[in-house]
């Protein structure tokens, strides 16, 4: 389950014969938890249109009270951050290009570019949404230039009212790029993430904040979930994990070493969102996250696949998931609830040999963008996770060459760990991402698959 450019004597092999090797990405480590004066020290650069000047200014102060050492002039920064409130013409994206060109060189290998904007479709005439909408080639065309050296580069779209109250602005959008500027966020690259103003009001701390949740992780007991409970349970939460009796010994064990729980629960059968609800209620009261993990792949092309191999993937992937998350709802899940499906990017793009895994994926995303739409008001946020090539033990039997074009095809040129799911689950799950429901994150390292 590793990547093997990335660790032991190939990768010196490879580098000896002057063959470029992918960056080892730089990762918080999974027990250290997330604090709001993490960057400390970290040197990073600003700027912005003349309108963005005073919320600038007061991002620039929240920032540096945590310690950021702001860079005016030449020197070697960690990351580039660049405010595009209002281009209203095309002319008006020309000091986006200036500051981005002449200060990408100094940012240090696994650096961070994060441009700030007002969403292109609130822009307030064609040639503002223009403006505004190319940004999102730019992001995805540098994030491509970037990769090599393990930079990323996200666009951060904010929705117009968050432009005009600085404490909007500071509550909804700081956390953001708070996440996408630290060592959680490393494989994750190129993508635009929308931040919505009204609906979720939640009050942002960063430190221990998931203190008294209660977390369902399905599949927990390894894997992507298997960190995905590290994580949430080192931000607080009490979590319990739900997995097939098969799995009881390593997910008991895990349980314990997190003072969570474990519920061997195989999902797909028919009682068992009631019984997991009933559990949880007579338990710890209520649910605060869910996160439906539990997945699986049989791959087959259509003229070869079993009718049991279709039922099993659309069974665990997509039905069981709509059941479990459906049980919850109908009795409401506690105030500022999280529900996160595991979507892929195959969901997205469609992969050969993979109909039954990508109609399960793409119907994923279907049900949870239409889920995060009723229960907004609700204050109930729901979103949708892509991954793109993760070493897991999902993937680790796949034929050599998927695999390699899984890692390579992607502008970070390596597959991801299952701690960059899990650390982009728990920011989901956590107050920094009250304002961000009804998206679909790919965390696949800039991957080329329907990119
Ligand atoms: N690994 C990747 O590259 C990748 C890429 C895209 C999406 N994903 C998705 O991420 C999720 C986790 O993947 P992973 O790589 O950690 O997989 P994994 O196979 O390592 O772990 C999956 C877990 O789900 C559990 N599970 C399976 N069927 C279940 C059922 N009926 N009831 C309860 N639990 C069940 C398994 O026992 C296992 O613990 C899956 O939904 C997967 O489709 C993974």
């Amino acid at each position: 389950m590793s990547d093997y450019l990335q660790t032991g004597p190939l990768r010196n092999i490879v580098k000896t014969l002057k063959i470029p090797v992918p960056v080892i990405l730089d990762r918080a480590e999974i027990d250290v938890p997330i604090k709001e004066d993490e960057f400390w020290g970290r040197k990073i650069k600003i700027d912005g249109t003349p309108e963005s000047a005073s919320l600038k200014a007061s991002f620039k102060k929240k920032l540096d009270e945590r310690g950021v050492d702001f860079v005016e002039g030449e020197g070697i920064v960690e990351g580039l951050v660049y405010i595009a409130l209002a281009p209203s013409k095309i002319a008006d994206l020309k000091p986006l290009y200036t500051f981005i060109n002449a200060n990408l060189k100094s940012v240090k290998p696994n650096g961070r570019v994060i441009i700030v904007a007002k969403n292109w479709q609130e822009g307030d005439h064609p040639e503002q949404k223009a403006a505004l909408r190319s940004l999102i080639g730019f992001t995805k065309a540098l994030a491509k230039e970037c990769g090599g050296f393990g930079t990323t580069v996200q666009l951060v779209y904010a929705e117009a009212p968050l432009f005009s109250s600085h404490t909007g602005f500071l509550e909804k959008v700081l956390p953001v790029v708070h996440f996408f500027l630290s060592k959680r966020s490393s494989f994750i690259t190129g993508q635009v993430i929308e931040v919505k103003d009204s609906g979720v009001d939640e009050n942002v701390h960063y430190y221990q904040s998931l203190q008294g949740k209660i977390a369902i992780v399905t599949g927990g007991a390894r894997g992507i979930g298997g960190d995905t409970v590290k994580c949430l349970a080192r931000e607080g939460a009490k979590v319990v994990i739900v997995d097939v009796p098969a799995m009881e010994k390593d997910g008991k064990q895990l349980a314990e070493q997190v003072g969570g729980d474990f519920l061997a629960k195989d999902i797909t059968t028919p009682t068992a969102p009631k019984e997991i609800r009933d559990y949880i209620i007579a338990n710890y009261g209520n649910l605060d996250i869910l996160v439906n993990n539990a997945g699986v792949i049989r791959d087959k092309m259509i003229v070869n696949m079993k009718p049991e191999q279709w039922d099993l993937v659309l069974n665990v992937n997509l039905e069981a998931a709509i059941r479990l998350t459906e049980a919850f709802l109908e009795i409401g899940m506690n105030q500022n609830g999280r529900i996160i499906g595991l979507s892929s990017i195959n969901g997205i793009a469609g992969a050969a040999g993979q109909t039954n895994y990508s109609a399960s994926k793409a119907g994923l995303i279907g049900y949870i963008q239409a889920i995060a739409e009723r229960e907004w008001m609700r204050g109930i946020t729901a979103n949708a996770i892509a991954p793109g090539f993760i070493e897991t033990q999902m993937t680790e039997n796949l034929p050599f060459f998927i695999k390699e074009g899984g890692r390579r095809l992607s502008a970070l040129k390596q597959g991801g760990l299952p701690i960059d799911i899990a650390e982009t689950i728990t920011f989901l799950s956590s107050p920094m991402a009250s304002g961000i429901s009804g998206q679909v994150l790919r965390v696949c390292g800039g991957n080329f698959v329907g990119a």
